[in-house]
């Protein structure tokens, strides 16, 4: 893919073909306007054409190249030991209805993926077991306890204290019938039967803002270039329209993935452990390889992130027989704050637009479950589960303590990195390969020289809220530490809530 060859790429985005559809370019009008083209855009954009609504999909980059396309690829119900929590903190109903959620979306996915094969678009889908496991005694009970969580929410979730992990676990929940996919492929296929069924692609069209107009929902793009909707879907992993509030509501990480080939077959299953460090791991198509992703941060505040590579590619090398390290990635994903995604109607804002994020990095099956949330929402149907992920719910028990802690968290970053900046060292001082907020002149600025001596400063403020942005020496970014937005070391947008590319200092 040449898209941005200075972007690390995920295994499915590497080699892959850019699809190539066209920017928005004139007025358009539709029925639903859905912006995002990831798992939850592409797959509420194909239900509801096939509604027979007139739909448009709004893409900033390539579709799937977000967080989609730098996935695991796992699709299952299994999500940690999320049942036992939600027993918790709400009750064994709202455990079933989120249970029953998952299945769903898990069961569409598969008969979406089934179709797709059929059309030429084999995206890899295969069959497995998933697993949540500890090597640590002292938890096991936590997952006896999540099996039977799991089970009173009427899943087939098993204890078991048998793996095929070439190491020992103390215990795991164990999921029969899972799936994993090649997730970009998959969107891919997806695009294509909605545009085939009528709706329309647009890429390389960020949205900017979403406004009323006699009873009409504008999104408004750069220039006078405008799509018209009656409906419209925020699907950007975080709604960029602050009328939400979803930025003060959840939490955004970075974790990081390598896929490695193996000297002999890989375990079978997908398997994800509850033990710090995290690690999430699966077969590579045609088994001889692994798919291993962990080391999650808050973004924006890990000041050195080339060491979770390392620690990432140790780990595996120490547990499995490594081969190659054949591709390295990173990837982002939003927590709620009481730990449900929010699908439904945008809270503080007309009813006709909708959202859904904070998926905890369970996109996939979630993600395409919230998409038929949403086809019922604007279909006029009753849905069983939309009241549990309610969008507009003010989770008062559950989050007021979380909240106050992230807001903390944002407050301390906002002053802290200020004060910090004050103290920047001149921009002569940037080695090849380095970034950093400097000083250029008087000014404070984010500058990054690259390998052949070019420089390229920008504003070290964020474009959403102002927060100082740091450095990602992996990636070569600009990350917000407040909501997770960031930037290319040009200064353009990889990832929101922003919407405006940084302020140009100086480019070569
Ligand atoms: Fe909100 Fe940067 S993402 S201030």
């Amino acid at each position: 893919m040449a898209d941005d060859p200075e972007q690390r790429r995920s295994l499915w985005l590497a080699d892959a073909p850019l699809t190539d559809y066209p920017a928005l370019e004139q007025r358009h009008d539709v029925d639903v306007a859905v912006i995002g083209g990831g798992i939850v855009g592409l797959t509420a954009a194909l239900l509801l054409q096939r509604a027979g609504l007139r739909t448009a999909v709004l893409e900033a980059r390539r579709i799937g190249t977000g967080v989609t396309g730098a996935s695991t690829g796992k699709v299952t119900w299994l999500h940690g030991a999320k049942y036992s929590v939600i027993e918790r903190t709400f009750d064994g109903v709202a455990a079933r209805r989120y249970a029953e959620a998952n299945e769903h979306g898990l069961a569409r996915l598969a008969a979406f993926a089934e179709e797709l094969a059929t059309a030429g678009h084999d995206c890899g889908f295969e069959r497995q077991p998933a697993y949540t496991y500890t090597r640590d005694p002292g938890r096991v009970q936590s997952l006896r306890d999540e099996a039977e969580a799991a089970s009173r929410a009427g899943l087939a979730a098993a204890f078991t204290e048998d793996g095929p992990l070439p190491f020992p676990v103390a215990g795991a929940v164990r999921a029969d019938d899972q799936a994993q996919i090649d997730p970009y492929r998959y969107v891919v296929g997806l695009a294509d039967a909605a545009v085939r069924a009528g709706a329309q692609v647009f890429e390389r069209s960020r949205v900017h803002d979403v406004v009323s107009e006699q009873g009409r929902q504008v999104c408004r793009l750069h220039g006078r270039v405008e799509l018209r909707a009656e409906r419209v879907i925020v699907a950007t992993l975080l709604p960029f329209l602050d009328r939400g509030g979803f930025f003060a509501k959840t939490s955004p990480t970075r974790s990081y993935g390598i896929a490695v080939a193996l000297d002999g077959p890989a375990p079978s299953g997908m398997h994800i452990s509850i033990d710090e460090p995290i690690r999430s791991t699966r077969p590579r198509p045609g088994g001889h390889g692994l798919v291993v992703i962990g080391e999650q941060h808050k973004v924006g505040q890990d000041p050195d992130t080339r060491r979770r590579d390392e620690a990432l590619e140790a780990w595996t090398r120490e547990h499995f027989p490594v081969r190659s390290v054949d591709y390295r990635w990173s990837t982002q994903d939003y927590r709620s704050a009481d730990d449900l995604p929010y699908v439904g109607r945008l809270p503080r804002g007309p009813e006709q637009i909708l959202v859904a994020t904070g998926f905890g990095k369970w996109g996939l099956g979630t993600g395409t479950a919230a998409a038929m949330m949403l086809e019922d929402l604007i279909r006029g149907r009753e849905n069983p589960w939309l009241p549990l992920f309610d969008a507009t719910r003010v989770d008062l028990m559950a989050s007021a303590r979380k909240m106050i802690e992230e807001n903390a968290n944002v407050a301390k970053r906002f002053v802290g990195d200020r004060l910090r900046s004050l103290k920047a060292p001149p921009i002569d001082e940037l080695a090849p390969g380095e970034g950093g907020i400097v000083r250029d002149r008087d000014e404070r600025v984010a500058a990054y020289r690259d390998e052949s001596g070019n420089v390229f400063a920008c504003s070290p403020i964020c474009t959403h809220m102002g927060c100082y942005l740091q450095w990602n020496a992996a990636e070569k970014s600009w990350d917000c530490p407040c909501h997770g937005s960031r930037f290319d070391y040009r200064g353009e947008v990889l990832q929101g809530p922003a919407v405006e590319d940084l302020e140009r200092k100086r480019q070569p």
